[in-house]
């Protein structure tokens, strides 16, 4: 099968999206672990429900990046891990790290890139005053929500959204194409040539 890791911080309702799909049979692909660098967090629990292996760390117990994700490598490595999905990992990779996956990592981010990237995208778009959000996913690059586009869906602001609002259908549509574009994944259909990406039909 093709084997996919899941890295996640947080709620892990993206996790939770990708591990439905797969029970269903439209992923087409087998989430085989997940990482996360928050002990606490809710996914990690949906990952022991859905019988998803994890490596949980903190990582002020490492020196530095670059041994967790040391860690992280092996972890990777002793599956045959061959895509990366990052569904709410709050933290940047190393750049040697980017580097050695390079072409094998996606995210999904709550903007259409390139407009308000980094952190609490969905309390930028509202305090700019946008009309129109969405939703992209990308590869990861060495930048911050910088990598090629792979697919965007718009989403409209409404009057009298609130954050909590707007996250709930942003986070609707999240859940939709995230288990969408991984599937294209399993079927080899993604190509990568400088910042185009293309999507065999
Ligand atoms: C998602 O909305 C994701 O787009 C966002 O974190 C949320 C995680 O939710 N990611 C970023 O902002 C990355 N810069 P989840 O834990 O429920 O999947």
């Amino acid at each position: 099968p093709f084997r996919i890791a899941v890295f996640a911080s947080g709620k892990g309702s993206n996790f939770q999206a990708l591990v439905d799909a797969q029970l269903s049979g439209a992923l087409g692909g087998d989430i085989c672990l997940l990482i996360c660098d928050k002990p606490q967090a809710p996914v990690v629990e949906l990952a022991a429900a859905a019988n998803v292996d994890t490596f949980v760390f903190e990582p002020k117990e490492y020196a530095s990046k670059e041994e967790y994700e040391r860690n992280i490598a092996a972890e990777l490595q002793q599956r045959g891990v061959e895509l990366i999905v990052l569904a709410g990992y709050m933290r940047l990779l190393s750049p040697s790290f980017v580097e050695f996956y390079s072409g094998r990592i996606i995210n999904i981010h709550p903007s259409l890139l390139p407009a308000f990237p980094g952190k609490d995208a969905i309390g930028q778009a509202l305090a700019y005053g946008v009309k129109m959000t969405g939703v992209t996913v990308h590869f990861v690059d060495g930048g911050m929500d910088t990598g090629p586009v792979i697919a965007q869906k718009a989403v409209e602001i409404k009057k009298g959204d609130t954050a909590e609002v707007l996250a709930e259908r942003i986070h609707h549509v999240e859940q939709k194409l995230y288990s969408e574009v991984v599937s294209w994944f399993a079927q080899r259909r993604i190509s990568l040539n400088g910042r185009n990406v293309t999507i065999a039909e």
